[in-house]
């Protein structure tokens, strides 16, 4: 038998204030996607906003459906948006953050598993790790890439 560890990497900031202010813009994006999600059924509205090498952000939010698996994360809605209006143009970091009837999460929340594999993908497509940050009241979570969230993924290679 052999048993593997395997460790992540995740670092928490107390305020939006110790990030940089590419950052902090990104963070600013995600909340203001939150806003305009739409979520009626689970009113959990969730804010991504995706950070371009070409320093465009594309924002995205939930959108539910009364057809309830029909709906989608707001963290695909964004990625799926940035990969499709920019194909080649390599994505540099995702903010995400919510908000419930008491206000933005004090938590962070991290991405639904898939979502996590969409991210992946798009990081290994370009190359190109993309940070995470997670926007809660509370702290900020930061990772540097995708992986430190999925280590163990389904992708290409496993197809052939
Ligand atoms: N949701 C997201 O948009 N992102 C996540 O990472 C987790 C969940 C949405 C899906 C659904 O509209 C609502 O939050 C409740 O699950």
């Amino acid at each position: 038998m052999i048993k593997r560890e395997i460790k992540s990497i995740i670092v928490d900031y107390n305020s939006p204030a110790e990030l940089n202010d590419e950052l902090q813009n990104l963070i600013q994006k995600a909340k203001s996607a939150a806003k305009k999600a739409y979520a009626p059924y689970s009113e959990f509205r969730v804010g991504a906003a995706v950070l371009l090498e070409n320093n465009e952000i594309i924002e995205g939010n939930n959108q539910e459906n009364a057809a309830y698996p029909s709906g989608l994360c707001a963290e695909r809605v964004a990625i799926f948006y940035a990969n499709s209006k920019y194909p080649n143009i390599e994505i540099k970091a995702i903010a995400i953050t919510a908000i419930t009837k008491d206000g933005f999460i004090k938590e962070p929340i991290p991405p639904c598993g898939s979502c996590l594999q969409v991210m992946l993908e798009s990081e290994q497509r370009a190359n190109k790790p993309i940070q995470v940050l997670l926007f809660g009241t509370n702290k900020i979570t930061v990772a540097e890439n995708i992986q430190q969230f999925l280590p163990i993924y389904f992708n290409k290679d496993m197809l052939k």
